[in-house]
């Protein structure tokens, strides 16, 4: 059995979640779920970032204290994680007790390596962003500067230590060019390459000038900069310090997927930070797009924040589920309109999907007693070709999903239902009922393993959907995985009652 670690970014707990936390999240359970499928041991890990100056800030402003601000953050956090059906195995707080012991183990063991020492800083930093910036990435906006995010930079004066970022130059991009999976998309791998050419500075990673942080040890007038606490979360999960523990050997390194805004956080700075206490970079790191509303930039100043609460009891959480990662390519950004949700689940789920269930199960129920037998007729060509192509796309879902290409894998599921609704439209299996009820058996079991093998490929991405498909055609779930996808069943189908599972989302224009 192999190992599978995933992760999310652990979310800033400033403010509630909203709709760009919730993509991110499911897209993990997806990948969860498929690894699960194909019988991979998955361990999944999402949470939320307490620390630093921008959660310092809110709850300031909230006029809470902190820690009773952080809890109550951190809650709609944890709670969003079932609501979205999303099944993790550890969520983690950088309050945890057990995370700032690890953090702080991490900085003995950089210091214990000679990778940090104590100077001073001078420079740029937003605190919305959490980052330091150089002159040159900024630019001057009415007297103000501007990082490349938009959020405005402060000038920073005080003592810091520093990690010695410049001496992984090289380590870096050979680890790289020996592992180029281990950042994607290809664009981004680019990217990261030529921010790495570019040259890199050594890292401040202390602050001293406000105390809502893990203290640095022997030295309690500075407290860690957040992303050092933060990134260490991956490994607190999996019980670092102790890293001869069983979990810890079988699971590190992971699988991080994140937004393209915190690429360079897990690609140059974590990689570094791992090397230099002799652990492996990670697996991968896979940098997602970004959402907008209806054409504009999600923020909280424009008041278009989508409550992932909100748009789930509107839709459903399949619905949602499925418009996030069936209309974007995973990895390019994408525009989140409500008229584009309505398009997408009424033609691919209900008039294809739906169809397709509703017309062979129902007609099934009505005219067969419930029952199909098995009778797969291996000599005609129309049949095969259903069978057929439903093992092609098959095998090019699991390239895909492999390669967390998830709009490429569904889109294989959609092009073998198409096509088998096609092949029901020819066959008219109604048609046959009273001069060839063979035959006519024959065919509804071919729709019959299509539908199986098509809610099965779904599962990760819908799974509450699914699991009623599965209903309907008396799968139990506890007994799916993919590695029988192939072989046809032998004995009768028998179909539940059956009933529409997706109903069509009526638009007003
Ligand atoms: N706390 C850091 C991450 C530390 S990881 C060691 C952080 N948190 S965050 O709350 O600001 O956002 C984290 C992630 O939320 C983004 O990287 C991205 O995955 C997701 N998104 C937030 N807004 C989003 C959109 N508008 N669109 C898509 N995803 C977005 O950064």
């Amino acid at each position: 059995m192999n190992s599978f670690y995933i992760t999310t970014p652990i979310y800033y707990v400033n403010d509630k979640p909203h709709i760009g936390h919730a993509y991110t999240t499911i897209a993990c359970d997806i990948i969860s779920r498929y690894n699960k499928l194909i019988g991979n041991d998955v361990f999944f890990l999402t949470g939320t970032d307490e620390h630093g100056q921008k959660v310092e800030k809110a709850a300031a402003k909230s006029s809470m204290n902190t820690k009773i601000f952080v809890d109550k953050m951190a809650q709609s956090f944890k709670d969003l994680v079932p609501y979205l059906k999303c099944n993790i195995d550890y969520f983690i707080r950088t309050t945890d007790e057990n995370h700032i012991k690890a953090s702080q183990s991490l900085w003995s063991e950089l210091i214990k390596n000679d990778e940090i020492y104590l100077s001073n800083y001078e420079g740029w930093y937003s605190i919305r962003d959490e980052a330091f910036y150089s002159d040159s990435e900024l630019t001057k906006i009415n007297n103000k500067f501007i990082a490349p995010s938009g959020s405005e930079v402060e000038w920073v004066k005080e003592e810091s230590y520093f990690f010695r970022l410049s001496k992984w130059e090289k380590p870096l991009l050979d680890f790289y060019k020996n592992n180029p999976e281990a950042i994607s998309p290809k664009s981004r791998y680019n990217e990261v390459i030529s921010f790495i050419k570019s040259g890199l500075k050594d890292l401040s990673i202390s602050r001293t000038t406000f105390k809502w942080g893990v203290p640095v040890p022997n030295n309690t007038n500075h407290v860690m900069y957040v992303w050092i606490d933060a990134l260490c979360n991956y490994l607190t999960a999996i019980g670092y310090p102790d890293k001869e523990n069983l979990k810890f050997k079988k699971l590190w390194p992971a699988t991080h997927v994140v937004g393209k805004d915190i690429l360079r956080f897990h690609s140059v700075y974590w990689p570094a930070f791992l090397m230099a206490v002799n652990l492996k970079p990670p697996k991968k790191v896979f940098a997602h797009g970004w959402w907008t509303n209806e054409g504009q930039k999600i923020s909280k100043s424009l008041g278009n924040i989508i409550d992932p609460y909100d748009i789930v009891s509107q839709y459903g959480i399949d619905q949602i589920r499925f418009f996030l990662f069936r209309e974007v390519p995973f990895g390019n950004d994408g525009d989140f309109s409500k008229n584009a949700i309505s398009n997408r689940v009424n033609s691919d789920l209900s008039n294809n999907l739906g169809n397709l269930i509703q017309r062979v199960c129902s007609f099934i129920n009505k005219n067969c007693n419930s029952k199909v037998l098995n009778t797969f007729d291996k000599s005609n060509s129309n049949d095969n070709f259903i069978l057929n192509l439903s093992i092609e796309k098959f095998d090019n879902y699991n390239k895909f999903m492999k390669n967390l290409e998830i709009d490429k894998a569904i889109k294989e599921i959609f092009e073998l239902l198409s096509e088998t609704n096609s092949y029901i439209d020819k066959e008219s299996p109604w048609k046959l009922k009273n001069n060839d009820e063979k035959r006519m058996n024959t065919i509804l079991s071919v729709a019959v393993e299509i539908i199986r093998r098509a809610s099965l490929l779904l599962y990760p991405i819908i799974p509450t959907s699914c699991e009623k498909i599965f209903s309907i055609i008396d799968l139990n779930k506890n007994s799916i995985n993919l590695n029988n996808y192939k072989s046809l069943p032998d004995n009768s189908f028998f179909i539940n009652e059956s009933f529409p599972v997706f109903p069509r989302i009526e638009v007003n224009d």
